[in-house]
């Protein structure tokens, strides 16, 4: 694993979006993991800047993010298909048809997860953008999650539920279920860049690093990935 600290999580936004938008000048058709959360919006932020003042073009990369609420319409504003489009879609030249989000009202879930799965398959991700939960969480794979898991319905965590309720009026709105990506999926990515800020994350991003690879922290299987750069403020590195 490679670790980059920064001052600033705007300098962190600067340094991985140059990475994600080289990928897309240099590949056109890259597909490219997404994550929601704050700790993309810089990159999201640049990218469209990018895109707006020097034309990087978008039509021809596909995109699979991550993971969604269960039981949350596409067009609910907390869904996290409604956070992609106001922070990154609305903005860039992107094809609808080549965005890929989970779908949390699908009333079959063991076919929407399969369906997924076979179209991750078939289509490898070049480079995973992902955030950490202060459990030490990637997607939606909270700890106990098998390293060998693919994408599932999951039961979010009670941490995850409290840290996720400031998107939300209240803490009875935030959803108890979700659908996301497994930890085999995102490993099977070509690149990952995993971006953590703020003390909060300092405990699960010593974990992830320096822990024992164990299912109790989801993020320390990134520790068997060899092409995985960790971009952290100070604060997020203190533990180090
Ligand atoms: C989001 C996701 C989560 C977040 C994590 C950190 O799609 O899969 O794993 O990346 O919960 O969230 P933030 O960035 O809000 O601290």
């Amino acid at each position: 694993m490679e670790i980059k600290v920064f001052d600033s999580y705007e300098e962190i936004s600067k340094a991985a979006s140059k990475i994600i938008i080289n990928q897309v000048k240099n590949k056109p058709e890259s597909i490219l993991g997404l994550a929601t959360g704050s700790s993309p919006l810089g990159i999201y932020k640049e990218m469209i800047q990018d895109h707006k003042g020097n034309n990087t073009t978008y039509q021809n990369i596909t995109t699979f993010n991550l993971d969604e609420y269960y039981g949350i319409k596409k067009t609910h504003p907390k869904s996290y298909h409604y956070f992609m489009k106001k922070n990154l879609f609305n903005h860039i030249d992107i094809k609808k048809e080549n965005i890929n989000i989970p779908n949390g009202v699908s009333k079959e879930m063991d076919i929407e997860c399969k369906e997924y799965n076979d179209k991750l398959e078939e289509h490898q991700i070049d480079i995973q953008l992902l955030g950490i939960g202060r459990n030490g969480h990637i997607g939606f794979n909270e700890p106990g999650t098998p390293f060998d898991s693919t994408t599932h319905q999951v039961k979010l965590d009670e941490k995850t539920r409290q840290d996720n309720e400031r998107f939300f009026d209240s803490i009875e709105e935030v959803p108890h279920y979700a659908i996301t990506m497994g930890i085999k999926n995102i490993l099977q990515s070509k690149r990952i860049i995993l971006i953590a800020t703020g003390k909060c994350k300092a405990d699960a991003v010593y974990g992830m690093i320096r822990g024992p690879i164990d299912i109790n922290c989801p993020a320390s299987s990134l520790q068997m990935h060899d092409d995985v750069t960790v971009f952290v403020d100070k604060a997020a590195a203190s533990k180090l």
